[in-house]
């Protein structure tokens, strides 16, 4: 039995100002209409073998979510949903979900975590290393998708592979440590999926985060649960939630098991984590332009633009991001993409 778990709760701060608390990351639409989010859930009941799709969330995105997927036609599979009181990170969200599914399939089930905010474009490739993870995962491993470096990127883990084995995992390095492991040829980036049976899942996290696990399940016990027509929501209990650890699971648990396993995989993955990489997708112009909006332009070069209502107007500028909402205006340098994130903390310093 295989359970796609779309985990989806970041903040995406790096793409302020669209991606907001309320609006954040993978709702955020791209030029084809579908929002991240919704192309995530695409992949997940077209996988074969998908019994449920169970989504961990914050409770206030639970209607939007629903909305989402409701949007994308008929829905094949029973939904499930763990509806957060607040973000904990990705360690407390898959332990909700391992617990949850444990309880309903029994210890063989096969959870396959999906994030919420990437893009795969390969879906063939995809589903077949999806197989070969869920064949590993049978055999008691964590598994990874191993995507191939292009850049020493700090935003990543990284995966010391040789073959299935996993040598090391060691998640966000910094920039010096990410570029020895790119030129050695050996590492490949963390793709933030992962594979594994609901038993191996909790023996697992009671072994390395046991005070998650066990805050979780207190939070489950006293949860409240809402079954309706092929879909059930549970609301983890908010005191009990706030006790777990805020913590990934690439530090909790990836970084510190020895049955992780890699599928290596070239399946078109990319995170959009920075504007960089949302601009990448816009085809640009002979001046090295991607314009997402009605603008006018005199003398600019590879910039990024995106707008909404209103024309935007640049002359005599070279790679910047500016991107105009109702309500926010961002302007930055390109090489500076990773810092917007900076900006969100400030903000909330002044809510
Ligand atoms: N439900 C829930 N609750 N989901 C969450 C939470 C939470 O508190 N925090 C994050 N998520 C979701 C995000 O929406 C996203 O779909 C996924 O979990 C990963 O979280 P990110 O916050 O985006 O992680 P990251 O980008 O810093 O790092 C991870 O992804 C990289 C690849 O993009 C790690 O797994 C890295 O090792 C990996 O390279
Ligand atoms: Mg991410």
């Amino acid at each position: 039995k295989l359970i796609p778990v779309i985990l989806s709760g970041g903040a995406g701060t790096r793409l302020w100002p669209v991606s907001r608390e309320l609006h954040p990351k993978p709702f955020i639409r791209l030029a084809d209409g579908q929002s991240l989010l919704q192309k995530s859930f695409l992949r997940a009941i077209a996988l074969p073998g998908a019994v449920e799709v169970l989504t961990v969330t914050n409770r206030n995105l639970f209607f939007k979510t629903a909305d989402e997927y409701r949007e994308t036609g008929p829905i094949p599979v029973p939904l499930g949903f763990i509806l957060e009181s607040e973000g904990r990170n990705t360690a407390p969200a898959i332990a909700a979900a391992a617990l949850t599914i444990h309880q309903t399939y029994g210890p063989d089930a096969v959870m396959l975590f999906l994030t919420a905010d990437h893009l795969i474009a390969d879906f063939t490739a995809f589903s077949e290393a999806v197989a070969t993870a869920i064949e590993l995962a049978l055999r008691g491993k964590v598994a990874t998708f191993g995507i191939k470096p292009e850049a020493p990127e700090t935003g990543y883990g990284y995966i010391e592979a040789s073959g299935h084995d996993v040598l090391r995992f060691v998640e966000k390095p910094d920039l010096a440590t990410a570029q020895a492991y790119v030129d050695s040829g050996k590492y490949l980036w963390n793709s933030g999926m992962f594979c594994m049976t609901a038993q191996t899942a909790m023996t697992e996290l009671g072994e390395y985060a046991p005070a998650v696990l066990k805050a979780v399940d207190e939070s489950l016990k006293v949860s409240r649960r809402v079954e309706g027509a092929g879909q059930y929501q549970i609301e983890l209990d908010a005191a009990t939630f706030a006790k777990a650890e805020s913590i990934s699971i690439d530090y909790a648990l990836m970084e510190k098991t020895h049955h992780a396993a890699v599928v290596s995989c070239s399946i078109g993955w990319s995170d959009i984590g920075s504007w960089n990489a949302l601009g990448d997708l816009i085809k640009p112009d002979a001046n090295g332009n991607s314009v997402k909006a009605e603008a006018f332009m005199h003398d600019v070069k590879n910039c990024y633009i995106q707008g909404e209502d209103r024309i935007i107007a640049a002359v005599g500028i070279e790679n910047l991001i500016i991107i105009d909402t109702p309500d926010a205006l961002l302007v930055a340098d390109k090489n500076h993409s990773q810092d917007v994130k900076q900006i969100v903390g400030q903000l909330k310093k002044i809510d």
